[in-house]
């Protein structure tokens, strides 16, 4: 049998560091307004002209690719979850393929936002499953900080999010004991309408449109309760999900990362579960929410710390704008 395996991870940030109280000079927030709603204190935004989001996916799967030991030559599919890509067309993938030294190999954008990189990482595992592929590179990255105005049109939003990239390496292995296990994917389109981003869409005969820019149609709009409620059902969900398919239950679970959303959802999926705060990472506080990029952003940070041991059961789960949700476990 073949399986897949991530072999590699890694991740970019981008150096300016935003704090609650840099956000106070822009809208009316507080500090205590946003660590207690979200947990989030910090968060980074980009430098134009140094960071795009293909350059930021690009220097994370660099690391992700020493640390599995292999040259962009020996990559075989590239997989880029975002919601911000560099332009409405190409996607940002090939804009990836260009950035370093790849072969002319296939390019995929991937666009279930919050959830796209799970969704990739199921992408990446079909392919090596199936035998077409051997070595995947599956990136998550976004620039989120100037699809917001900073004013108080969209506070309740705008102090969520951060700009990020994460990476993966995904190679073939034999090794039933060291391999995603499963990956479980959901949508309900109902509720696109409720987390989104309209226009510049191809609805509208008039594209750009004055009046959108008046109404604020250029600017995510999300129904924050509405998503927080679905959120706290459909984690835990997915996470049953995958461990019913596998036999396994919640005590197996070494590491769960969330994708992080908001602290607050995180530790109410945790306590549904009944996971102890030890099975749960969380980096939200220093990063905000990085969109695709946060749960290989986490995932590279508990390389880093030593904290992914051989053997270890860990799960992955996200929610967000589709809505979208999904889980991945994998023996590390
Ligand atoms: O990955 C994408 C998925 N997104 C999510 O998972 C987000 C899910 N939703 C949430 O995390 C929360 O709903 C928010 C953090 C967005 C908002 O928290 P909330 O507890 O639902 O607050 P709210 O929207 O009900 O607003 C409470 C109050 C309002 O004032 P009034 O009407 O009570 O006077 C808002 O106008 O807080 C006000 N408010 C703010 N105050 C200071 C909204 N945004 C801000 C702000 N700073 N940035």
């Amino acid at each position: 049998m073949i399986y897949s395996r991530i072999t590699g991870l890694g991740f970019y940030v981008p150096e300016t560091v935003v704090t609650n109280h840099d956000l106070e000079k822009y809208m009316d927030t507080s500090d205590e307004w946003i660590r207690e709603r979200s947990g989030i204190e910090t968060r980074r935004f980009f430098t134009e002209g140094k960071d795009t989001v293909s350059k930021m996916g690009a220097r994370a799967a660099e690391v992700a690719m020493e640390r599995a030991g292999v040259t962009p030559q020996e990559i075989d599919f590239i997989i880029f979850a975002t919601l911000s890509p560099d332009y409405n067309f190409p996607g940002s993938g090939v804009l990836l393929q260009r950035e370093l030294p790849f072969r002319n190999i296939g390019a995929l954008d991937v666009r279930t936002q919050c959830t796209g990189f799970i969704y990739g990482l199921s992408i990446a595992d079909q392919f090596i499953k199936s035998g077409m592929y051997k070595n995947v590179l599956v990136v998550g990255s976004e620039i989120q900080s100037n699809i917001f105005e900073k004013s108080n049109r969209n506070r309740d939003f705008a102090v969520l999010f951060g700009d990020g990239a994460g990476a993966a390496v995904v190679q073939a292995t034999q090794d039933e004991n060291r391999r995603i296990l499963s990956t479980h994917l959901f949508s309900e389109g109902q509720y696109a309408e409720d987390l989104m981003l309209e226009h510049p869409g191809s609805n509208l005969q008039d594209r750009l449109g004055q009046e959108l820019f008046d109404e604020g149609k250029h600017l995510p709009y999300m129904k924050g309760r509405m998503v927080f409620k679905h959120a706290v059902t459909r984690f835990p969900e997915a996470i049953q999900a995958a461990l019913d398919a596998n036999n396994l239950t919640k005590d197996d679970i070494a590491v769960m990362v969330p994708h992080q959303a908001n602290l607050r959802i995180s530790e109410a999926v945790r306590e549904k579960m009944g996971l102890r705060e030890d099975q749960v990472y969380n980096n939200i506080q220093r990063y905000g929410n990085t969109t695709a990029a946060t749960i290989p952003i986490a995932l590279a940070e508990l390389y880093e710390a030593d904290r992914l041991k051989e053997g270890d059961l860990i799960c992955l789960a996200a929610f967000g704008s589709g809505f979208t949700w999904a889980s991945c476990l994998l023996r590390w």
